[in-house]
């Protein structure tokens, strides 16, 4: 779950992910903005700058507590619920609600000589700052849904073809996937809804207001809570490659819509999943000067995060992985990887390499098929994908997507692989996210490569290369792309760990009449390219046991 302290930091990301400029956009913060001159009455004294301090000072969190308690009955008896209430009292406005129903007026705070509230005497303040308060949260959950501009995204991702491009139809479909990408989408819908509040809370917690952190991620909790509702009356056998974009749009649209719900259920009174009621909200001044939302390039970062998914869950179902952990450069003796001027390689910052391969075979019966044990290739659709599309250098025709790299796919993955082995999950993506949150240095410029949108498998083969390999074909490790690309595994190269290597074979989706095509020429004794010859040692990871030649072996002998 998202901790607290954990989303301290979420206003970092927010500034520098969404690569957010700030746009005033509370529907109603600027009408109620003050007559500066006129004389107010008592509550100008708190209009002009109503701060986080200044809440604090006035010991808002505990006023409120006890009006709460005080009016329980009033809450409970208004049509409005609490917002109905505490309307009555602090502005004698029987129709305030803050709901959203239709009414834009329902929420305005017209405080200027406002006689009710001027006759408050010392409450005069602590009642202000609630209605200016819940005024920004109500702006903030009904102007959610024109930041994320959601018709486009919806319109994005359902006229995407990125299952016709991303995906080779040899493997069974498996909806369960899905289903998972699903859970992971919600989760960052909701952590991107967070971060939308985030600066404003971020601002206050220099002042160390422990309250705040808590209304910061009250926003994240309910919108996982909504996204959870949604998931779980979806049927995930209903899921298929072709209905998958539409699916995607519609768990959008109804998130984001959720907010609307989590604003009317709040301004009622009543508890929203487990993020608490409106003063868990509120507390510690969170949201008394909101500034409004954050919306810039916030639209574009979040489909191309939903794409990577996409692509993502896609690969994940195909024998796509990450093979890598040696030098840079190759020359290792174990063989070498891919080159330019295919872009489906990183060299990281230690100066290793790492690169991205497809195990394809042809979708044809096997009795047809020419390379009975398929050969390497990039997956399916990667040529579509970056800045200068492979297959558009080469002149072939669109759809690509320029914003989707390659590389993108590796670091990320490298990141999920570095947090959860082979095992990332939607929940370790939700833990995650909220670790992650505070440390604000390393993710900042992570965008689309951060880590969880890409859970591709990863082989680290770096042990290989040392004494220790006792293997067969070692120089037949790391091959290239090509028809006639096909390269040996003998023992097991995932950091020289039979159980490692076991999961990653799993999760690579090497199974059924296709669990090993690598150990085809394991088991002889064969001259290798620097004369040397291999060691005929060879291990079969579906039983986990060694062979020499063919011949069972047991390290005794
Ligand atoms: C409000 O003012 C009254 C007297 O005018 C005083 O007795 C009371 O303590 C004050 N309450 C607060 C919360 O300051
Ligand atoms: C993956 O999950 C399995 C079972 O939950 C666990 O035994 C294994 O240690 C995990 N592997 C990694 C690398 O975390
Ligand atoms: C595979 O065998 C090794 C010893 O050779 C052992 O340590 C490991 O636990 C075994 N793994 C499985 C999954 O059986």
């Amino acid at each position: 779950m998202i901790f607290a302290s954990r989303l301290l930091s979420v206003g970092t990301w927010a500034a520098v992910v969404l690569q957010a400029t700030a746009v005033p956009h509370g529907p109603s913060y600027y009408k109620n903005m003050r007559r500066q001159e006129d004389s107010c009455g008592a509550v100008s004294k708190y209009t002009e700058n109503p701060s986080v301090d200044k809440w604090n000072q006035a010991n808002t969190d505990a006023w409120l507590e006890q009006w709460w308690t005080v009016n329980a009955d009033k809450r409970t008896s208004n049509p409005h619920g609490f917002a109905g209430a505490f309307g009555q009292y602090a502005l004698g406005q029987p129709g305030w609600s803050c709901q959203n129903n239709g009414n834009d007026g329902n929420c305005d705070i017209p405080v200027c000589d406002n006689p009710k509230l001027n006759s408050l005497g010392n409450n005069t303040e602590q009642a202000y700052y609630v209605l200016q308060a819940l005024n920004n949260l109500h702006g903030f959950f009904l102007g959610l849904d024109q930041s994320f501009d959601i018709p486009s995204v919806v319109t994005a991702l359902t006229t995407d073809n990125i299952v016709g491009n991303f995906w080779f139809d040899e493997n069974n479909w498996d909806p369960m996937i899905l289903k998972q990408l699903l859970n992971v989408l919600s989760a960052l819908v909701a952590i991107v809804a967070g971060a939308f509040a985030a600066p404003a809370l971020a601002l206050a917690v220099a002042g160390a207001v422990p309250g705040i952190a808590g209304a910061g991620s009250a926003v994240v909790t309910g919108g996982v809570n909504a996204a959870g509702n949604y998931l779980s009356a979806i049927d995930s056998t209903a899921l298929t490659e072709a209905n998958l974009g539409s699916f995607l749009g519609d768990a959008v649209t109804s998130i984001s819509g959720s907010f609307v719900s989590i604003n009317n259920e709040l301004m009622y009174g009543h508890g929203y999943g487990n993020s608490g009621d409106v003063r868990n909200y509120l507390k510690g001044g969170a949201w008394v000067n909101f500034p409004g939302l954050q919306k810039n390039g916030a639209k574009d970062i979040m489909i191309a995060m939903m794409q990577s998914m996409m692509v993502n869950s896609l690969w994940r179902m195909q024998r796509v992985f990450i093979l890598g952990g040696g030098a840079c450069g190759d020359g290792q003796g174990i063989g070498s990887g891919i080159s330019a001027p295919d872009d489906n390689w990183i060299c990281d910052e230690n100066n290793k390499a790492w690169y991205l391969y497809f195990w394809q075979r042809e979708s044809v019966p096997a009795a047809l098929r020419r390379k009975k044990q398929g050969w390497l290739s990039r997956p399916w659709g990667s040529d579509r994908m970056g800045q200068s599309p492979r297959l558009e250098s080469e002149g072939g025709s669109g759809p690509f997507w320029k914003n989707l790299k390659p590389q993108d796919a590796i670091k990320s993955s490298l990141k999920s692989f570095q947090a959860a082995g082979n095992n990332y999950t939607s929940s370790s993506f939700t833990d995650r996210m909220g670790e992650l949150f505070t440390e604000s240095t390393k993710i900042k410029s992570d965008g689309v490569n951060m880590e969880g949108l890409w859970t591709i498998p990863v082989c680290d083969i770096s042990k290989t290369i040392g004494a220790d390999w006792r293997y067969g074909k070692k120089h037949d490790i790391l091959h290239p792309y090509g028809w006639d690309e096909l390269p040996s595994w003998c023992g097991p190269i995932c950091d020289n760990d039979p159980d490692k290597t076991i999961e990653f074979y799993k999760a690579a989706n090497f199974k059924d009449d296709f669990s090993m095509p690598f150990k085809k020429d394991c088991g002889y004794t064969v001259k290798e390219s620097d004369g040397g010859y291999s060691s005929s040692l060879w291990w079969d990871w579906t039983t986990n046991k060694t062979w020499y030649r063919n011949m069972p072996y047991n390290e005794g002998n």
